[in-house]
């Protein structure tokens, strides 16, 4: 079994036993019995942070993380900004990788999942894209913003959801944050853009 199989069925495993019925949808659309793309693992500097998030507390499903860990080297992280938008020190200390989607390696055209990680003290501009989402932090502390709404702590295990196009940000402080990304709808292929 690819490594990639065994987190995707690790990731689908945790969001069942969370049985919130906005998983649902999703869910729904997993991808079954799918033969897996070859990855070429492509490391970003953020990674430097894996010590400190396979320790961090409080964590969402330690066994996940800890697997998330261990793989995280064979996955490609990406980043979808470039320096002029976001600056260097943005771009040390972020990156995700899709498990599941137009690019991961289990194909998928009808949702996409992956993991964004964040070092501390990093704030993630406000930014949409078209597809629906949902994160699910897995570790760390990290305050989220919605639209025009207040920032608001949300930690390890709380659902959150962005519909199409909805303007969201987020920004770590002492830890930093692994968490959890789904998409669906269209959009799939896209790109967040910042706002702005
Ligand atoms: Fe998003």
């Amino acid at each position: 079994m690819a490594v990639t199989d065994g987190i995707a069925a690790s990731v689908r495993r945790s969001l069942e036993r969370l049985a919130e019925p906005a998983l649902a949808p999703f869910l729904a659309e997993w991808p079954q019995n799918v033969a897996a793309r070859a990855v070429v693992p492509h490391s970003l500097s953020v990674l430097r942070w894996l010590p400190e998030v396979a320790a961090a507390a409080p964590r969402f499903d330690a066994e996940l993380v800890g697997e998330l860990c261990d793989v995280a080297p064979l996955l490609a992280w990406r980043q979808t900004y470039s320096v002029g938008e976001v600056g260097p020190q943005f771009l040390d200390n972020y990156g995700w990788s899709e498990l599941i989607g137009h690019r991961g390696p289990l194909p998928s055209e009808r949702v996409a999942c992956g993991f964004l990680l964040l070092g501390p003290a990093t704030s993630y501009p406000r930014h949409h894209h078209q597809a629906e989402e949902l994160y699910l932090p897995l570790a760390g502390l990290a305050a989220w913003q919605q639209g025009d709404d207040a920032w608001c702590e949300r930690p390890p295990g709380t659902l959150i959801h962005h519909r199409s196009d909805e303007p969201h940000a987020m920004k770590t402080s002492a830890q930093p944050l692994l968490a959890l990304y789904l998409w669906r709808g269209e959009g799939l292929s896209g790109n967040a853009r910042l706002d702005q």
